[in-house]
């Protein structure tokens, strides 16, 4: 028997052209993946996210159409793979909304994106949320709704998005937690080698610093963007240093690992930089140059890309998304009002009475905590304390503790060191971090 795919998933916001870092960071890789056996790959244009970031209708429309030419020129097989419209599929609204209710608003308030808004209205002496939407705001969400109603296991992202899927697994395991097994907690896959490009001022090729080389340029235009490229001053025969250079990191990205050797050498050796972007140049048009003229006729016939999408939105909700929604409607208690049901607890199986702390005075006139499981069983149990502010403040420690700890395998390791002279008998520190896990995300702050 073979063991059941695992599902990739990859997004890109329609908000701007494909550039280079967009071809490398994502699109290469994750048809890569989707190529190798035994994997079930989502591509699908993030239209929606798009919105946060364009008001400018005919941009949308434009992206959308640019980035699926991209991805189908680039390889992707629409009979092979999941190809479509998130604006196509209306359980992904619907998704954001059920999560929107189980998502911590204090998670939230730490997302990147949002953060650097605020930061920047603070900067300029802006009211904190001035000029900030909503939409900003619960970007993550949406972004986690892609992810859970298919269920994917990895999520292939740069750097900047690692967050947003941590987040997705929060609010992932709060759902579960609260209604019972729903969703699989995703994987964010960063490509070890280059996971994010330069761009021609040497930071990070990206639209919101205009420094992109564009996908699929024609050639010559290729080549005077690559010669735009910002270097040093230094002259040929000079040598040159090959990590810190943003001409080698994108040669790098498109080379063999022998090329790569060989201008790391040039590098070393002094080559002009003329010389090295001629190299660059005809090492990114020899990889471009079928895939721009696969992109040209596509883009010539946008009928067809539209009904491809349609085609495959309209299979993927009838295999995925519908059924999953009537699941999780269902329990989450939309549903029929002569729906015969068992109790919640017995309907999702997980969730029992909560762990309890308690602070109680004995006769000696000490002040104690202890910490009793779900079942009633002891789990902690500590010394005297001379006041009660001493005992909760310890309490207090362990769940802060926890909270930021939360999620990272080594939890247990340090509240190990808290939690010296306190376990109970038979107890070990997992027991804790398990209770300690449930009160968190009961609290909703973890
Ligand atoms: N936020 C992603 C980006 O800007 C795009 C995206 C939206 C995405 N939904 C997603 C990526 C789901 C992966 C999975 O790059």
């Amino acid at each position: 028997m073979t063991p059941s795919p695992t599902r990739i998933l990859t997004g890109i916001t329609t908000s701007g052209t494909p550039h280079l870092g967009n071809y490398v960071g994502a699109i290469r890789p994750a048809i890569a993946a989707s190529r190798t056996p035994n994997v079930e790959s989502f591509y699908f244009l993030a239209d929606y996210h798009a919105l946060v970031k364009v008001q400018d209708p005919a941009r949308v429309q434009r992206s959308t159409l640019e980035i699926a030419a991209s991805w189908l020129a680039c390889g992707l097989d629409p009979e092979t793979v999941w190809f479509y419209r998130q604006s196509d599929i209306p359980e992904i609204p619907e998704l954001t909304w059920l999560l929107t209710c189980v998502a911590g608003k204090g998670l939230l308030n730490r997302a990147h994106a949002y953060k650097a808004s605020v930061d920047k209205n603070r900067a300029e002496g802006e009211d904190d949320d001035a000029g900030i939407t909503a939409g900003l705001f619960m970007y993550p969400v949406l972004m986690a709704a892609d992810i859970l109603l298919f269920n994917a296991h990895k999520v292939p992202v740069g750097r900047d998005q690692v967050q947003h899927i941590e987040m997705a697994r929060d609010f992932g395991q709060r759902f579960n937690h609260l209604y019972g097994e729903h969703f699989t907690l995703p994987e964010a896959v960063i490509e070890a080698q280059v996971a994010t490009l330069p761009g021609l001022d040497g930071r990070k090729m990206s639209k919101s610093y205009d420094n992109t080389i564009p996908l699929f340029v024609p050639r010559d235009q290729l080549k005077k963007l690559i010669y735009s490229i910002v270097t040093d001053s230094r002259a040929p025969g000079e040598a040159k240093d090959a990590d810190s250079s943003n001409v080698f990191q994108l040669y790098q990205a498109f080379a063999t690992a022998d090329e790569t050797i060989a201008m790391r050498k040039a590098f070393a050796d002094g080559i002009a930089w003329g010389d090295a972007k001629q190299q660059l140049f005809e090492r990114i048009d020899a990889e471009v140059a079928p895939l721009r003229e696969r992109y040209e006729l596509l883009i010539a016939d946008p009928s067809k890309i539209e009904q491809q999408l349609r085609h495959g939105a309209q299979r993927l909700r009838a295999r995925y998304a519908t059924p999953c929604i009537a699941e999780l409607r269902a329990a989450l208690g939309l549903r029929a009002l002569d729906l015969q049901t068992t109790s919640p607890a017995k309907a999702t199986g997980t969730r029992t009475t909560l762990p309890l702390f308690k602070q109680y005075r004995e006769a000696d006139g000490m002040f104690y905590f202890k910490l009793h499981d779900g079942d009633g069983r002891l789990l902690l149990q500590s010394h005297g304390f001379k006041s009660p502010k001493d005992a909760g403040q310890l309490v207090a420690r362990l769940k802060a503790e926890f909270r930021q700890l939360h999620d990272k395998a080594e939890a247990g390791l340090h509240l190990g060191e808290v939690l010296i002279g306190t376990l109970a008998q038979d107890v070990v520190v997992d027991d804790v971090a398990q209770a300690l896990e449930s009160l968190v995300i009961e609290a909703g702050d973890a």
